[in-house]
Order: C-alpha cells, then sequence, then structure tokens
C-alpha cells in the first residue's frame, strides 16, 4: 500500500499558502524546542508563490529565519553564482534576500567548482546534511520526464550527491529562461541525489497546471522504477503531494 498524500487546491495560490504555512509551522516548533529546522529547497517557477508568502510571514508576522539551515537541491555546471540563471542567484531573489537567514546558513551546489572537485565537493555537501541531523523537510517540483532535483530518469535510488548530465528534454524545458537558445542551456548540473532526497523526514512535492498532470500520475500511480525518478517518492514514509485542481 502506497504511504503518500495526495492534497487538492482550488489553484496554485492557495496551495502555496498551505504549504508555507506549514513550514512556517516547522520553523516555530523546532525552534521552540531549542533546535535548527533543517530545509531541502528547490528552484524552477513552481515554488515562487511558496517564497513570497513566506516572506510576507516574515514581514508580517514575525516568522524568522535565524534558526534555519537549507540546503537546495541543485545548481546548472558550469554557473557562476551572479548569473542570471544561477539558482544562487534564484534563491536570493525570492527568498534569501527578503528574510533574516544568516548567508552562512544556506547551501546551494556550487557551479563554479574545478572538474576534479566535484565529487569531494558533493560528498561534502552530503556530510553537512548529515551533521546537521538530516533533512526535516524537502520541497521538490517535478520535472517534465519525471525528474526530482536534476535527477533525471536512470538516476538510481540509492544515487548520491553528484554531476549529472541534463536531458535534451530537461534542457528544451529551460531554454526560455536562456533567451530561447537551447546552445546557452548548460549541459550538465550537480544535484543532490536521490538517497538523500528520501532520507527528508517530511517531503512535499507541488505540481501546478496541466502541463503536469500526466507525469505526475505517472509518478503517482505508476511503476516505481529509475524511467521516472518522482516515482521513488511512492517508497518513503511522509510525502505529501500538492496539487491544483
Ligand atoms: C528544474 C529544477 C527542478 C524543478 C523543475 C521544474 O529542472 N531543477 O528542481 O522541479 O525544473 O521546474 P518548474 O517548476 O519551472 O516547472
Amino acid at each position: 500500500m502506497n504511504r503518500y498524500q495526495l492534497k487538492f487546491f482550488a489553484d496554485s495560490q492557495e496551495a502555496s499558502v498551505f504549504v508555507a504555512h506549514e513550514i512556517a509551522n516547522l520553523i516555530r516548533q523546532k525552534n521552540k524546542n531549542g533546535e535548527y529546522c533543517v530545509l531541502g529547497l528547490a528552484t524552477g517557477s513552481t515554488p515562487k508563490s511558496i517564497y513570497k508568502e513566506l516572506i510576507r510571514l516574515h514581514k508580517e508576522e514575525g516568522l524568522s529565519f535565524k534558526k534555519v539551515y537549507s540546503f537546495n537541491l541543485d545548481e546548472y555546471y558550469p554557473m557562476e553564482p551572479n548569473s542570471l540563471n544561477s539558482y544562487v542567484r534564484f534563491m536570493k531573489e525570492q527568498l534569501f534576500n527578503h528574510v533574516d537567514i544568516p548567508a552562512e546558513n544556506y547551501f546551494i551546489p556550487d557551479g563554479t567548482i574545478s572538474a576534479d572537485k566535484i565529487k569531494e565537493f558533493c560528498a561534502a555537501y552530503e556530510q553537512k546534511i548529515e551533521a546537521l541531523g538530516g533533512l526535516d523537510f524537502q520541497l521538490l517540483g517535478i520535472g517534465g520526464n519525471g525528474h526530482i532535483g536534476f535527477n533525471e530518469p536512470g538516476s538510481l535510488i540509492n544515487s548520491g550527491t553528484r554531476l549529472m548530465m541534463l536531458d535534451h528534454a530537461t534542457r528544451v524545458a529551460a531554454a526560455s529562461e536562456f533567451g530561447g537558445q537551447l546552445s546557452k542551456v548548460p549541459k550538465k548540473a550537480i544535484t543532490l541525489g536521490v538517497e538523500k532526497i528520501l532520507q527528508a523526514k517530511r517531503i512535499v512535492l507541488l505540481a501546478w497546471g496541466e502541463r503536469k498532470a500526466l507525469v505526475l500520475k505517472a509518478a503517482i500511480e505508476g511503476p516505481v522504477d529509475e524511467t521516472l525518478p518522482a516515482s521513488y517518492l511512492q517508497t518513503h514514509a511522509d510525502t505529501l503531494f500538492v496539487i491544483d485542481n
């Protein structure tokens, strides 16, 4: 029997408020117990409305990120952090610059490290998460081909944090953010592995709009295998799929 839950909302806005409030409650609960809250965060267009609500909760309702650690799922490789398409820049613009999270508390895979240091970097990234007791909460979107983070089809359930060759379909989907030029989309990315994602205590995957409907159905109802990495979430003990009607 599947252990995941599904929750449907009238629209992505309502869904985002719900998820942002879950994150806020978790931060408050952990902080009340004198603990840090360790978040796994995602990029893409889907979570933007969550970050917007978290900023509102910070500005209007006193939600503090001082005792939050966060780890982003992925970053293109190579990628300069101040580049228009960098996920470092995305996270600063969408969330970090607008809340009180200390700069030393958030981590995003480094798109500037030399190729020979990537393996070492990825191992250290995982160790940092482990040293903090693992991810309390992982936010996920889903790629059109069923990827999570940048774990493309073919990724194993125990795959580690690593450099990944991006699928052609993923690069085509991203091209609009690179001025419509496929040749400008990096061919690789560093991604948190499936194993670390599945070790998160709680996972919430967001999917909005008709364009995600079929891949979502396959991830939720289809077989669990490497052709659709999001299907691995069926094996996780506490995953919620948040979906608009
Ligand atoms: C990228 C990101 C994923 C994200 C996916 C979907 O590939 N690496 O983490 O889930 O895009 O993006 P969007 O939310 O824009 O549909």
